[in-house]
């Protein structure tokens, strides 16, 4: 889809259609007056009869058919009341006035960007691209049939005043970088077990890698086996897929380095300590996190940031087999930390650990970690926001403000030390699980991989928010690319 600012008038659009976005139970002014006024008065009638109030959510199609006036729709979007704006509400609407133009078989929409709306003209802005873009996102690669059916829209004008063009024009890019490397995770997210093994991923990072401008080093399993990462080769051990670990590097400047590090289980059965097969599908997600890492590399490289950035990614199976690690067996993380499996389905921390502990090396001043780590974490927020842990307040806070601002939703969970008992194991440093019932089970975790941090450490359990199971107002079913825009919103400053 390609996307342009424009700065012309918007009735001499060539589009299809222009979307129009409406506070509710509000009169038309500035450019929406202006272009009701071409219209003839056709948008305010309806506005005036109330068929179309401008409620959250609310769609309304105006056909035009008018002399010498080129627009032949108008789609109406309401935005809710004005004093209930949030960006949120404005990506719903985006997304909702993109896909029915999409639905209608159209290919160019033109938007009035909402200039009366109550915040930075540089956040509608962004805020109307993520709609759009993420909004009609659509995973149709393994589709044989009906191909021709499927819809698209081509490209997408905003048009807005003169004199804000060059700010908006500036947020749109930047929106529109992030939404591709948040549609990139979400790709790479939604490939199946079968395609989506760990060395496709670790080529696919190697391409992002060369698409955008970071440098990629893939580690096999020698290599991983020569690093001591015993904590990580013990779940891939199962598996006849070689494990992977990658590692991106961006050096736009910047002192000291960020370290993000991403769980990238290509599929999780659970391994020994098997999963009911129930939703078992659903565990090729368990790659979300790493998925999320490179589309944050992608998109801080192809923005050039002036940041040190590394991504770490340590990629396997999950499998039960004659080779696979049982419950009860002991091995030994690469910093030394010797660790009873007490169930094998607790498989995300045991790479994790290896991939923090390498993340030492770098000195760095910050390091963020995303996974699909627990069940306990979806119990507790469900499919709203993902569980937010680590050991520094100031880095906390940094994660919770862009949390707010980007949309992906974030909630602080304690590491209180009283939770560390948990994980003492009888016969080994610290398990892999805290109480048999599971209790603070997304807190218990996050315990576990604190033994393996000396930095600034932020962990995020992302798996309520990784994917969707159905359709959300600008995130359609599968995967959501959830923590792109987080770990960029907080990069930019
Ligand atoms: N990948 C799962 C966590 C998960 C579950 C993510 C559901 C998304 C949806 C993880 O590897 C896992 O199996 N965790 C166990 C840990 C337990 C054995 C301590 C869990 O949460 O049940
Ligand atoms: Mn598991
Ligand atoms: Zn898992």
């Amino acid at each position: 889809m390609k996307l342009q600012v424009n700065a012309g008038r918007i009735e001499d659009t060539s589009a299809e259609a222009i979307l129009l976005f409406h506070f509710k139970d509000e009169t038309l002014g500035g450019l929406s007056k202006h272009v009701d006024e071409k219209l003839k008065g056709q948008i305010g009638a309806v506005l005036k009869n109330r068929e179309f109030i401008g409620k959250a959510g609310q769609l309304y199609l105006v056909s035009i058919n008018l002399e010498k006036i080129g627009i032949k729709r108008v789609i109406l979007a309401g935005m809710g009341g004005r004093n209930e704006f949030t960006l949120d509400k404005l990506r719903g609407a985006a997304s909702k006035g993109a896909n029915y133009a999409k639905n209608l078989g159209l290919k160019h929409l033109a938007i009035l960007h909402p200039l009366e709306a109550p915040v930075a003209i540089e956040e509608t802005a962004a805020a109307l691209t993520e709609g759009v873009m993420l909004g009609t996102y659509q995973y149709n690669k393994y589709h044989t049939e009906e191909r021709s059916e499927i819809k698209t829209l081509d490209s997408v004008s905003i048009y807005t005043d003169v004199n804000k063009v060059k700010n908006i024009q500036k947020a749109v890019e930047f929106a529109e970088t992030v939404c591709n490397a948040t549609n990139l995770t979400r790709d790479l997210n939604n490939e199946p077990g079968n395609v989506g093994t760990p060395t496709y991923m670790a080529k696919m990072a190697e391409e992002a890698g060369k698409k955008h401008g970071f440098k990629v080093k893939v580690f096999g399993k020698n290599e991983i086996e020569g690093m001591k990462m015993h904590s990580f080769l013990s779940v891939a051990k199962g598996s006849v897929q070689e494990p992977k670990f990658v590692v991106m590097e961006y050096n736009g400047g910047g002192k000291d380095a960020i370290v993000l590090v991403g769980k990238g289980i290509t599929f999780d059965s659970g391994g020994i300590s098997i999963k009911p097969s129930r939703d078992m599908e659903k565990m090729k997600w368990d790659k979300s996190g790493a998925c999320s890492v490179i589309g944050a590399m992608s998109a801080a490289a192809a923005l050039k940031l002036p940041l040190h950035l590394i991504g770490l990614t340590p990629f396997t199976e999950n499998l039960p087999s004659g080779s696979a690690s049982k419950p009860g067996d002991v091995v030994y993380a690469s910093n030394g930390t010797s660790i009873e499996i007490q169930n094998t389905d607790a498989e995300g921390r045991l790479v994790l650990a290896d991939a923090l502990v390498y993340a030492q090396k770098y000195k760095p001043k910050a390091v963020i970690d995303l996974a699909t780590l627990t069940g306990a974490c979806v119990v507790a927020l469900g499919d709203v926001a993902a569980g937010l842990m680590g050991n520094d307040e100031k880095l906390i806070e940094k994660i919770r403000k862009a949390s707010e601002k980007s949309g992906d939703k974030c909630w602080h969970l304690p590491l209180w030390k009283e939770y560390d008992e948990k994980i003492k194991s009888d016969i080994a440093d610290i398990k892999n699980v805290g109480t048999p019932g599971g209790d603070a089970g997304a807190i218990t975790a996050a315990m576990f991989l604190k033994r393996f941090v000396n930095y600034p450490w932020v962990h995020l359990d992302i798996a309520g928010t990784a994917w969707n199971d159905y359709e959300k107002p600008y995130l359609t079913k599968g995967a959501t690319g959830f923590g792109v825009r987080l770990l960029i919103e907080m990069l930019r400053d």
